[in-house]
C-alpha cells in the first residue's frame, strides 16, 4: 500500500482550543478519510507544542507548573478530537521522551553537519509569536518607535544571552533553488511568492537555544541552553514516526503539512532549511490556509470573542460544522465565520439539495415499490448523462482534494446531487407511476438510489456520522463510515434488483 501522510500544527497548550485549531484539524481529517477510503496506509498527526517561553510564562500566571497547564490543556484536546469525528492515528506531545530524543537527535546531525555553532544573541524577541526579530527588521515594519512584533503587533522584548546559532543564511541559494524546481512544494501560489520575496530579502542566521528559562528540551552537552522551541516543535514532524531509530521512516516525507499562513515562515524555510542540513528528505508539500473572522471581528483574548469548539458543538452537529467550515471558504483564503452564513448553507446545499434528494427518492421508492429496487431497463441519454456525472465527480474530486481545493470538492458533489434533482423534475416519476410505465419507473428509481449511495461515499470524509446515517437508508443496514473503501463500493451498479431500501428519515432536518 502506498503511504500517505498529512498533519496539523502542533497547537500551543498555552490557551483553550478555538476555531482555528479545529478548522486545520478538521481539513486534515477530511485528507486522511479519503485516502484511507482510497486504499492508502495513511498515518494522520496532530498534537501539542508544551514547551517554550510562553507556555511557561502562562503557567507562572496561574501559579502551576508548565506540565501542569499542558495536562489540562492535552485532555481537552483529547476529549474534543472525537467530537468532533477527528480520525488522528496518533497525538504526539513534545514532552514526551520519545519527542525528546528524535529533537536532540537532530541537533546533534544539524551539529555533526556544521551547521550549528556558539555565539551572542542580542536583539529582540516576541513571546506570543515565539519569534526572533532583528533591529533592522523592525525597522523595515514600521515596529521600532513602538517596540511591537511586524506578524503579531504584540510588544517584543529585548533578549541578550549566549546562544547557538543555526547557518539559516547558508541555504539561501538551495531553498529558492528547490521552491522554484518543485512548483508544488507551497501552496496557495501567492503564499509561494511571500516565501520567496522573504528568501530573496536575506536570511541571516538563527539563534536556535536559550538560557534564560528552562522549560524546554536541554541542548544535547550543553544542557544550560535549552533548544529554541520551533526547532523542538517541527521536529514533531518525524518525532512521531519513530525517528531517529527509524532514520527513513516508511511515512516521511510528508505528503502534505496542513498549517495556518501566520506561521509559513517556520514551516517554507526553517524547516526545509533544517532537513537540507540535516541530510533528510523534503515534505512534499506545504498549504498554508487563511484566518477566520467571527462575525466580522477578529478572535482576540481580549475582546473575549475566541469561537469555543464546545459551544458550537452544543448547538451544530460535528459534521455541520465541518461542512460549513470547509465549503463557506476557499482553502487558502481568509474567511468570515458566522451563525447565519451556517445556517444558509445548511438549509440551502444540506436540508434542501442533498436531504430533499434523499427523502424524496425513498419516499418514491417506498411509495410505487415497498422500497425495492426493481430491475433497471434500457438506458436513456438522460440515464447516461446522470451516471458520466457521478464518474466524473469520483475522478474530479480525487484530483482536488490532492490540490487540498476543499469547497470546489464540496461544490463538486453538490452537481450531481442537483443534476439529481434535475432528473426527478425531468423524469417525474410520479407521472410513470401513474401511466403504469414500471420498467421507466424502475429505470429512473435505480438511477436516483445508485446516484444517492455515491454522492454519499465521496461525503463520507466530510460527513461520516450523517453519511452513516444517509447510507444505513440506502443499504438497509448498519454502516460504519470508517470501513467504506472506494475499491469495494465506488462502481455504479452495485445495488441489484431486488435490494431494499428503508423508508427515508430526515438526515438533515431544516433549520430554524
Ligand atoms: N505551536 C505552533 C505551531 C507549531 S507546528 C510545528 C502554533 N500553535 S498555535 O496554537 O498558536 O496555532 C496553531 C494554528 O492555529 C496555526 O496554524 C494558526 O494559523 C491557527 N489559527 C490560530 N488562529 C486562527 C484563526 N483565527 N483562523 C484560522 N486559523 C488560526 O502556532
Amino acid at each position: 500500500m502506498q503511504p500517505y501522510y498529512v498533519t496539523t500544527p502542533i497547537y500551543y497548550v498555552n490557551d483553550e482550543p478555538h476555531l482555528g485549531h479545529i478548522y486545520t484539524t478538521i481539513a486534515a481529517d477530511v485528507l486522511a478519510r479519503h485516502k484511507r477510503m482510497s486504499s492508502f496506509d495513511t498515518f494522520f498527526l496532530t498534537g501539542v507544542d508544551e514547551h517554550g517561553q510562553k507556555v511557561q510564562q502562562a503557567a507562572e500566571t496561574r501559579g502551576i507548573e508548565p506540565i501542569e497547564l499542558a495536562d489540562t490543556v492535552v485532555a481537552r484536546y483529547e476529549s474534543l478530537w472525537p467530537q468532533l469525528e477527528i480520525s488522528n492515528d496518533d497525538f504526539i506531545r513534545t514532552s514526551s521522551e520519545r519527542h525528546k530524543k528524535a529533537a536532540q537527535a537532530m541537533w546533534r546531525r544539524l551539529e555533526n553537519a556544521g551547521a550549528i555553532y556558539k555565539g551572542f544573541y542580542e536583539d529582540w524577541y516576541c513571546v506570543p509569536c515565539e519569534t526572533y526579530w532583528k533591529e533592522t527588521q523592525l525597522k523595515e515594519a514600521e515596529c521600532w518607535e513602538s517596540k511591537t512584533c511586524p506578524d503579531c503587533k504584540r510588544t517584543v522584548e529585548k533578549v541578550q544571552e549566549e546562544s547557538y546559532f543555526f547557518r539559516l543564511s547558508g541555504f539561501q541559494d538551495r531553498l529558492i533553488e528547490y521552491i522554484k524546481a518543485n512548483p508544488d512544494f507551497i501552496a496557495p501560489e501567492s503564499r509561494k511568492n511571500e516565501v520567496l520575496r522573504f528568501i530573496e530579502s536575506g536570511l541571516h542566521d538563527l539563534s536556535v537555544s536559550r538560557t534564560t528559562f528552562s522549560w524546554g528540551v536541554p541542548v544535547p552537552g550543553d544542557e544550560d541552553h535549552v533548544i529554541y522551541v520551533w526547532i523542538d516543535a517541527l521536529t514533531n514532524y518525524l518525532s512521531a514516526l519513530g525517528f531517529p531509530d527509524q532514520e527513513t521512516p516508511k511515512h516521511w516525507p510528508a505528503d502534505v503539512h496542513l498549517i495556518g499562513k501566520d506561521i509559513l515562515r517556520f514551516h517554507a524555510i526553517y524547516w526545509p532549511a533544517m532537513l537540507m542540513a540535516a541530510d533528510l528528505p523534503l515534505p512534499k508539500r506545504i498549504f498554508a490556509h487563511g484566518w477566520w473572522t467571527v462575525e466580522g471581528e477578529k478572535m482576540s483574548k481580549s475582546l473575549g470573542n475566541a469561537l469555543r469548539p464546545a459551544d458550537l458543538l452544543a448547538d451544530y452537529d460535528a459534521d455541520v460544522i465541518r461542512y460549513f467550515l470547509l465549503r463557506e471558504v476557499p482553502f487558502g483564503q481568509d474567511g468570515d465565520f458566522s451563525f447565519d452564513a451556517l445556517k444558509l448553507r445548511y438549509n440551502s446545499e444540506l436540508a434542501n439539495d442533498i436531504g430533499n434528494l434523499l427523502n424524496r427518492s425513498l419516499a418514491m421508492l417506498n411509495k410505487y415499490n415497498d422500497g425495492v429496487l426493481g430491475e433497471p431497463g434500457e438506458e436513456e441519454a438522460c440515464d447516461r448523462a446522470l451516471i458520466a456525472d457521478v464518474e466524473g465527480m469520483q475522478r474530479d474530486v480525487d484530483a482536488l482534494l490532492n490540490r487540498q481545493a476543499f469547497h470546489l470538492t464540496l461544490e463538486r458533489i453538490s452537481l450531481v446531487v442537483r443534476h439529481g434533482n434535475r432528473y426527478v423534475e425531468d423524469n417525474a416519476p410520479w407521472a410513470l407511476a401513474k401511466a403504469g410505465d414500471t420498467a421507466r419507473l424502475n429505470t429512473v428509481l435505480y438511477h436516483l438510489v445508485e446516484t444517492l449511495r455515491l454522492v454519499a461515499l465521496q461525503l463520507a470524509p466530510f460527513m461520516p456520522v450523517k453519511v452513516e446515517a444517509m447510507l444505513a437508508q440506502i443499504m438497509s443496514a448498519d454502516v460504519n463510515a470508517s470501513e467504506l473503501m472506494f475499491h469495494d463500493l465506488g462502481g455504479w451498479g452495485l445495488l441489484k434488483a431486488g435490494h431494499p431500501c428503508r423508508k427515508p428519515e430526515p438526515v438533515f432536518p431544516r433549520m430554524d
